[in-house]
């Protein structure tokens, strides 16, 4: 045998050798991960033996809510066939308390695996789940609450080519989706899909950038407001012919600059390609959000009530912004207590309650044009020398209208001198829209 040839001998060798190493320990793997699951499954089973799920003992779990819904409505609710498209902040909520509450069967799809940052909200997850898939995440810790209940798991994306395996497949029947995907496209093609093949849905907008639990709101997809996550999905449902019909969680705080913001993208990183390293996936999550771990949560526990509610039949009805009048009724005490301070004889003021909602909304986009504040608001007369009236009235915060007072109003300074070009710029920005929207009034 020349040289040449043996070395080519010595190389097919080894690749063999290398390529049937491989397979043994593929092989052994899967052997150990089957035992494993054998081992899971045998384990289950024995402890379901050992303590089996009387109806009397899943009742006495249940207790408290059939006390509350009664047994005709804990049925409703025990056989419920439930899917759950994203099981992140408050996907795990959703989970976890539905599962609480008694529903029978879930089914959790999500792609993703637990991360360390994601503990700052995750209903169940702890240090030891970090990096392994979320529907696996949930149901390990789910089934230990409730061992009775069936839950399927699909570590996989939703996506419409994968979108009737994952939601009607082996045999399901879903009675509700629940969407608390936070990926435009895909949230607005999940909720075209149930819109379409009429499976009730409920969907989650952002809680990013949200910190007061007072705005949290559930209601139709064409009443949400300062959630540009639901806006985004209402806009595009819109050009698919999808107006309304889906409950929607949102709150409707307002940004404000002294709150976390979201903030847009570094140009620069966006050309160093940093941005797709930042993302578990490509389009999705290419920033990181600013979220305070309790309002995730809170979407998801607000998304599990109205769901258990109007599964069990149980009369909720929402106050849709009763207390909004209480606020606005302040705002024109306060008008009317300026006419006093600023030496006015008429303390009457030329508008109605309901005109208040239009002038700080509309107009004024619930913030001040002084410092885009949108916390601590009243309304106040602006050029002292003219009458109250549509387009003499600025919504600015309770200090900024003391101050405005003392200036402007009592003291005399002229508006040019108190507010900077850009501020007087935007207030008569305002009133000319008003000025336009009025010929419509
Ligand atoms: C769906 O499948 C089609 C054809 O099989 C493919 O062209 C398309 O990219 C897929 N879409 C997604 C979102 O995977
Ligand atoms: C909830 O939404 C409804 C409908 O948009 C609105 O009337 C109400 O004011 C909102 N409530 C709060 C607390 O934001
Ligand atoms: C308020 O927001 C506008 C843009 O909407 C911006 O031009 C202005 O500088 C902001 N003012 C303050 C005080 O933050």
């Amino acid at each position: 045998m020349g040289c040449h040839s043996k070395l080519l001998l010595v190389v097919a060798s080894t690749a063999v050798l290398t390529a049937g190493l491989v397979e043994l320990v593929h092989y052994c793997l899967e052997e150990k991960n089957q035992d494993a699951s054998k081992s899971t499954s045998k384990r289950e089973v024995r402890s379901s033996v050992a303590k089996p799920h009387s109806e009397e003992l899943i009742r006495e779990q249940l207790a408290r809510n059939y006390a509350f819904l009664s047994d005709d409505g804990m049925d409703k609710v025990r056989n419920q066939n439930i899917v759950l498209v994203g099981a992140g902040g408050v996907g795990s909520a959703v989970a976890t308390m539905l599962i609480r509450s008694g529903v029978g069967k879930l089914r959790i799809i999500d792609f993703d695996q637990v991360s360390l940052s994601s503990l700052n909200r995750h209903a169940v997850a702890n240090l030891k789940d970090v990096g392994t898939s979320k529907v696996e995440c949930l149901k390990t810790h789910l089934l230990q609450i409730a061992p009775w209940c069936q839950i399927e798991t699909y570590n996989e994306l939703w996506n419409l080519n994968s979108s009737d395996r994952l939601l009607l497949g082996d045999n399901m029947e879903p009675t509700y989706i629940v969407d608390c995907i936070d990926n435009i496209d895909t949230k607005v093609d999940l909720l075209e899909y149930c819109v379409n093949k009429k499976l009730p849905v409920i969907s989650s907008g952002g809680a990013a950038c949200k910190s007061d639990p007072t705005r949290i709101n559930i209601t139709d997809i064409s009443k949400t407001e300062e959630d540009p996550l639901a806006k985004s999905v209402r806009i595009r449902l819109k050009k698919r012919g999808i107006v309304s019909g889906i409950p929607v969680c949102f709150s409707a705080e307002k940004p404000d600059p002294r709150k976390a913001q979201l903030l847009p993208l570094d140009e620069a990183e966006m050309l160093k390609g940093d941005v797709d390293q930042l993302a578990s996936l490509q389009n999705f999550r290419v920033r990181i959000l600013p979220v305070l771990g309790t309002m995730p949560g809170m979407f998801g526990l607000a998304i599990a009530s109205y769901l258990i509610t109007s599964i069990a039949g149980y009369p909720v009805e929402s106050i849709e912004g009763k207390n909004r009048y209480k606020m606005y009724d302040s705002f024109l005490q306060s008008l009317a207590g300026q006419q006093s301070r600023i030496g006015k004889e008429d303390q009457r003021v030329p508008i109605a309650l309901n005109e208040i909602a239009y002038v700080l909304e509309e107009i004024f986009r619930g913030k001040s044009p002084i410092s885009n504040y949108s916390t601590r608001l009243t309304l106040s007369r602006w050029d002292g020398s003219k009458e109250l009236s549509f387009q003499n009235i600025v919504v600015m915060t309770k200090e900024e209208q003391q101050n405005h007072e003392k200036r402007c109003l009592n003291g005399g300074e002229r508006l040019e001198d108190v507010y900077s070009a850009e501020v007087l710029e935007r207030v008569e920005k305002r009133f000319k829209e008003e000025k336009f929207y009025s010929q419509f009034r």
